[in-house]
């Protein structure tokens, strides 16, 4: 059975392209899926590609990948620091989760230093811009080999 990676989006991550540019970059959120289908696709793993500006369809889709997803990719944009409900349900994944973002939060306002995610991600990529999704795809890519080797 093809596995599939579950890539989920937060708030405001489908204006990308319009939004802040100087510090998003201009890469549109439809160039990124194509970037990761294709990628994903290179190491024969199928892609479930979601936005939401809502924090508990977020929740929703993460419990479901509880049954139909091998791998988590997230970028769960401001909740990132807000988000204890998003937090747990991550950490009732059995599957990798992989936290991305595309700019370094780290070297931004302090608000953005702190992610609840990152606790209960088995890695984080930040700061390489749409860059950091294929990141993500290569790592699950080399888990799944490890797992079946
Ligand atoms: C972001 C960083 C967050 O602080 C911000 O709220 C976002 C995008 C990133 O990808 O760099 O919406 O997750």
């Amino acid at each position: 059975m093809t596995a599939t990676l579950l890539v989920l989006n937060g708030p405001n991550l489908n204006l990308l392209g319009h939004r802040d540019p100087a510090q998003y970059g201009s890469t549109t959120l439809v160039d990124i899926e194509k970037a990761v289908r294709s990628r994903a696709e290179q190491h024969g793993m199928d892609v479930d590609f979601r936005q939401s500006n809502y924090e508990g369809e977020l929740v929703s889709w993460i419990q479901e990948a509880r049954t139909s997803a091998a791998g988590v990719v997230i970028n769960p944009a401001a909740y990132t620091h807000t988000s204890v409900a998003i937090r747990d349900a991550l950490e009732i994944l059995d599957c990798p989760v992989v936290e991305v973002h595309l700019s370094n939060i780290h070297a931004r306002e302090e608000f953005r230093h702190h992610s609840y995610v990152s606790a209960v991600a088995t890695g984080v990529i930040a700061g390489l811009g749409a860059h950091g999704y294929l990141l993500a795809v290569a790592a699950f890519a080399a888990l799944k080999a490890t797992k079946s080797a």
